[in-house]
């Protein structure tokens, strides 16, 4: 039975900036906010509660944050009870900071502290002087907690195949440039059995493939010792039937074992594919940075991914124009994606963060420099790719549907185990999450052409 909305059920609007921790974090708050009656909106100009989930990684996503609140001031005008609601990394960095800014947002609340946003909006419903814009005492949750990992929270999920689990929160490891063990705080595992029961209850509800989420998935320690660890986490999901595929970010080179290594080589469900962050090329920047190898180090590394997993595709974050860099550096960087032939790169220029060890570093580099630095890497890298995915042509591979492109329903959409998106046109009705096995017959820069090859792989 479809359940009729009432009418004057109460609307929410959620955006999200930033990295799939943010996204998976408004699924959770979506899941808050579905449990205290509210129904989700895509239109920001209907709802009672308008959510800005935030991210403050690079500079560009805060600028965007802020021209956005700006364009929501008027909102306000004829509907003054409607709650505008600043979460995310912006916010946990900014505080009541966001409010002076942005007089119009009512609550402030971090990601450690979603559990607080019931509560917080029923206090301003109730008009307990919590929240209401300017001239009221707004609605403040930044503090730490330390008990975040233990807290389970409602999750309204977008349909199916894929879902996001979180397994671990914040970071210990301090890379000089990063924001995020600044607003997301220490490590915490969640604990082992909770994953693994997450996962049997998604498996129940037709998920097939599933992505872990931790800033540093391989330091996951289920409070278990080695029975705990990462690898062992993996091996029990791997065990849960109707998880066809098990996907996790992000992984720390440093921290990447022979025993994971040999997990993903080992296990049906874990897919051929690692985002391995290396950041730069050259081993003076990377102790700038504090990362904790050297590229020699990551490189024997990738080796060993290669010669175990027959295949696998390797992504990587590269930052352009580190404080000190040097033309020399900078070539080092591009020689090793020439070396190492990523299937995929994500290249930022650097930038600045408040609170963070590089902003007081020497050597800072003109905006100039550094992005002429991106745009060599970027070039360089858009040729390796194409080259990798023509070499894919008229291969079979088998990909996980997921449903029509937006905007044409018959230009259809799945990706490889590898994470390469396989587009093809189909008439006939395919259930998402389906296995298919698909010829490749186009390579691009993002991804793939392909006709489906004699029906379903199963
Ligand atoms: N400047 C540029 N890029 C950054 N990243 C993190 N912090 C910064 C910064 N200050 C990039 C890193 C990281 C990715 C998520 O964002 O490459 O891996
Ligand atoms: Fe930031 Fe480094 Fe932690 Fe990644 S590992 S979140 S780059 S501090």
């Amino acid at each position: 039975m479809k359940v009729m909305p009432q009418k004057n059920t109460k609307k929410a609007y959620i955006k999200t900036f930033g990295c799939q921790m943010n996204v998976h974090d408004s699924e959770k708050m979506a899941g808050i906010l579905r449990d205290e009656g509210y129904e989700l909106t895509s239109e920001h100009k209907d709802a009672d509660v308008i959510i800005m989930n935030t991210c403050s990684v690079r500079e560009k996503a805060e600028q965007k944050f802020f021209s956005d609140l700006g364009r929501m001031k008027h909102l306000k005008d004829d509907k003054p009870h409607k709650k505008i609601i600043a979460t995310g990394c912006i916010a946990q960095q900014m505080g009541e900071d966001v409010i002076k800014r942005a007089p119009h947002v009512d609550m402030v609340i971090g990601p450690q502290n979603y559990h607080e946003l019931a509560r917080l909006l029923r206090e301003s419903e109730n008009g307990n002087g919590q929240g209401g814009g300017a001239g009221k005492a707004a609605g403040i949750a930044i503090e730490d907690n330390p008990a975040l990992a233990e807290m389970e929270l409602p999750t309204l999920r977008t349909k199916g195949p894929r879902a996001w689990v979180s397994i671990m929160y914040g970071c210990n490891n301090f890379c000089t440039y990063c924001i995020v063990p600044h607003t997301r705080g220490r490590e915490k595992s969640r604990p082992f059995k909770s994953i693994v029961e997450e996962v049997r209850g998604l498996s129940g509800q037709g998920y097939t493939e599933i992505t872990l989420l931790g800033q540093n998935v391989n330091s996951y320690d289920g409070a278990m010792g080695k029975e705990g660890d990462f690898p062992a986490l993996l091996e029990a999901l791997d065990a849960i039937d109707g998880i066809e595929r098990i996907r996790f970010i992000t992984s720390h080179p440093r921290d990447l074992s022979d025993r994971l290594i040999e997990s993903i080589a080992g296990l049906d469900s874990v897919c051929e594919h690692l985002h391995l962050p290396l950041q730069s090329g050259s081993t003076e920047v990377l102790r700038a940075m504090n990362r904790r190898y050297n590229y020699a180090e990551y490189k024997d590394k990738v080796d060993r991914l290669r010669k175990s997993i027959p295949g696998i595709a390797i992504t990587t974050d590269i930052i352009a124009g580190f404080p000190g860099e040097t033309e020399e550096n900078h070539k080092s960087t591009l020689d090793a994606l020439a070396e190492i032939r990523y299937d995929g790169i994500f290249a930022f220029r650097y930038s600045e963060r408040p609170g963070t060890k590089a902003t007081e570093m020497e050597g800072g580099l003109p905006e100039k420099v550094r992005l002429r630095r991106l745009h060599e890497i970027l070039d360089l890298q858009e040729n390796i790719t194409l080259e990798i995915n023509q070499g894919l042509i008229d291969s079979i591979q088998e990909i996980l549907y997921e449903g029509p492109v937006e905007g044409d329903q018959d230009r259809r959409s799945g990706r490889t185990r590898s994470n390469k998106i396989v587009n093809f046109r189909h008439t006939g009705h395919i259930d998402p999450g389906a296995l298919l096995l698909m010829r490749i017959t186009k390579a691009h820069k993002h991804s793939l052409t392909g006709q489906i090859h004699g029906g379903s792989c199963e």
